[in-house]
């Protein structure tokens, strides 16, 4: 039988080896050919009584990362996403029901349909390596699980641990999948052979569910169950705007009684949810960042050597995530506590993320190395200038770094504010001068805007932006012009909610009117948050250019030291980071929300026409993943566009 997608050997005890290894792709994904080949070649099984069946990947980059959520957009009506759904149901189900030992065994991504195929198998051994994450993130696409995952994560680990798992979205270790009772081992690579062979020898027996389980899935039991889950998902997610989680605990609630039931239900509730407008903009939003990571791939460059200068808020942060991702990094300033601080926090991050994995942690901290004298500058593949936003000191350190720095090297600046022209004016090579703008918090904002001047060469945009893909960030072009994109659209939309603020608005109701449109904080949570110096600094730069009306309040608060969480007060007073607010405020109108949101619509058309973003599909992803802009609209444009 010949196949595009599967290898299929029999060894000499019989033992079946099934591998996926999709033709023309970096990552395994199941497409609706993939699955009907794995029909095939389990039809094929069928007749030959293998031992057993060990399912794995040929691919370096993990099992498998999903179903292929491109062919979803091709589905237009709900019973078209039936009929998919309903073929990959028979599939996996007839892997599910296949009388010999089925092992699946899992290497990296083993997400969505990925862990839905694992499920459907009797034993599933997970390698043991930092690279290794399970989950069913569906929820993150409007969806929930729909190759048979809902009803067989419950009967895997049980309600609690199950649910929890689809309704977060949340991705495990090996390790922690073996605690949660997801996997039946999380071994090392060279144990594997080993441990297959353990479980060919003796076959796992499933145990009954105990009493407790029993209760949680009968009929009263779901009842409280799912009373406890949509109350829990009501903190984080409005039904009109997720209404996956819901359909979920619908799912469960009505169907969460019998596995056959379950499945059989499944169908139908992903179809629906397939076809929604909300699952629609969330798998736009997902190929958005795929769109802004094939952009940064435009070269092929690869950076090996960082030296940042400045180790506070931003340089502190960009050198430590520069070295977990594998660079040799140094990071100069020339105040030691600085330096120290940096080493501090990077410790506390390789900790928790090699979590398992010490000897990783230290590889990473022996990456990152301090340099209070600046000797990195010269061995250094980009140097990124991330010190106080002043011209004429960024100006001196970039003449300089032209005398010192490989000829070759990306010369980046992180400011937020000045013009790339006027930092370039004192260098003898004004085409070498990019901007990396990252955003704060540098560790967990996706988005890092790529500034280019009028001189900047287009080569060394290219490579700036490829090195940013090197280190999981979404590289985002933009032309250098005041506040970029992300700052320039947000200003007049921080601006405004303080000028309702002076008008008499509660804060707590023109925070709540963002909320309820989906923005992930309110303006004047937001303006606190980032600080009213800052907020202050940023709209005195933007104002005369974008003839903005900066209200009287954010500067009095900063003559009165109110700056916001960082000074325990700014709008609002402030317990540890944690906002004080009233409970008791009128409502917002559905005008103070236009009015709002008006303003990031209308700045982010502007930086369209005026080119600031080459297309408006890069421009609602810059807004999305630097602003965290409501995902389920699909962006500010294409909100405007399509309601
Ligand atoms: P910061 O004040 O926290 O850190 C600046 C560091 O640079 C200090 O540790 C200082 O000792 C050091 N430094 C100053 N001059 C130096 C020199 N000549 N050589 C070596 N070290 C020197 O500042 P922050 O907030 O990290 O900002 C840095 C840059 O990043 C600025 O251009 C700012 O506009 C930009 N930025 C800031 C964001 C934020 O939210 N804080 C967000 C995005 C960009």
């Amino acid at each position: 039988m010949t196949m595009k997608h599967w290898k299929l050997e029999i060894d000499e005890q019989k033992v079946a080896h099934l591998t996926i290894d999709v033709a023309g792709k970096n990552a395994n994904a199941l497409s609706g050919d993939v699955i009907l080949e794995l029909k095939k070649a389990l039809d094929q099984l069928s007749s030959e009584s293998p031992a057993a069946i060990v399912i794995r990947s040929g691919k370096s980059s993990g099992f498998i990362a999903g179903a292929d959520i491109n062919e979803f957009e091709t589905l237009n009506t709900e019973s078209e996403a039936q009929d998919l759904i309903g073929k990959a149901h028979e599939v996996i189900n007839q892997l599910d029901d296949f009388p010999a030992t089925t092992i699946a065994v899992i290497n990296g991504f083993c997400l969505g349909g990925g862990l839905e195929l694992a499920l459907a198998c009797d034993v599933r051994i997970a390698v043991n390596q930092p690279a290794t994450r399970l989950g069913l993130p569906e929820v993150k696409l409007g969806l929930h699980p729909g190759f048979g995952g809902t009803a067989r994560s419950v009967d895997t680990v049980g309600v609690v641990k199950g649910m929890q798992m689809m309704l977060t979205g949340k991705s495990y270790s090996a390790y922690q999948a073996k605690k949660m009772g997801l996997v039946h081992e999380a071994v090392a690579e060279r144990s594997l052979t080993k441990t297959i062979q353990q479980y060919l020898d003796s076959p796992v027996k499933k145990g009954a569910p105990g009493m407790k389980e029993k209760f949680m899935r009968s009929g009263p039991g779901r009842l409280i169950m799912s009373k406890i889950f949509a109350k829990e998902v009501a903190k984080k997610a409005k039904q009109e705007h997720f209404p996956a989680p819901y359909a979920l605990i619908k799912l469960f609630k009505e169907h969460g009684g019998s596995k056959e039931s379950f499945l059989e239900a499944e169908i139908a509730s992903e179809a629906s949810l397939i076809v929604s407008k909300e699952s629609r903009n969330l798998v736009r939003v997902f190929q958005l960042s795929e769109m802004l990571k094939a952009k940064g791939k435009a070269v092929d460059y690869k950076a090996e050597r960082i030296h940042v200068i400045g180790a506070g808020t931003m340089g502190g942060d960009i050198a430590l995530w520069c070295a977990l991702k594998g660079m040799t990094v140094t990071v100069e300033d020339f105040n030691l506590e600085a330096l120290a601080a940096t080493v501090k926090r990077a410790v506390k991050l390789y900790g928790k993320r090699f979590r398992g994995f010490d000897h990783l942690a230290t590889a990473a901290r022996d990456r990152l190395i301090v340099d209070s004298k600046g000797d990195g500058r010269a061995s250094a593949d980009i140097i990124i200038e991330a010190i106080v936003e002043n011209l004429d000191i960024k100006q001196k350190v970039f003449a300089e770094l032209e005398t010192v720095a490989k000829p070759d090297a990306i010369l980046a600046t992180n400011t937020s504010s000045i013009p790339l022209e006027d930092i370039a004016a004192g260098m003898k090579d004004n085409t070498r001068l990019v901007g990396i703008h990252f955003f704060n918090p540098a560790t967990m904002m996706p988005l890092v805007e790529i500034v280019s001047s009028k001189t900047t060469k287009a080569k060394i945009r290219d490579q700036a932006s490829a090195f940013c893909v090197q280190i999981d960030k979404l590289p985002l072009q933009v032309k250098s012009a005041p506040g970029f994109l992300v700052n320039r659209v947000l200003m007049p939309y921080m601006l405004e909610a303080a000028s309702m603020a002076e008008e008499g608005i509660a804060y707590e109701t023109i925070d709540k009117a963002a909320t309820d449109f989906g923005m992930p904080m309110g303006p004047i949570e937001l303006s606190d948050t980032v600080g009213l110096d800052i907020c202050a600094h940023v709209s005195d730069v933007l104002a005369e250019p974008m003839q903005l009306h900066v209200p009287k309040s954010i500067h009095q608060k900063v003559e009165e030291k109110k700056l916001g969480v960082k000074s325990g007060e700014g709008y609002y007073k402030y317990k540890g980071r944690k906002a004080i607010k009233s409970k008791n405020f009128a409502k917002p109108t559905a005008e103070m929300q236009q009015r709002l949101i008006d303003k990031i619509s209308l700045e982010a058309q502007r930086c369209l026409t005026e080119g600031i973003v080459a297309t408006d599909d890069e421009v609602d992803a810059g807004i999305i993943f630097g602003t965290g802009f409501a995902p389920f609209t699909g962006g500010p444009l294409h909100h405007n566009k399509y309601g």
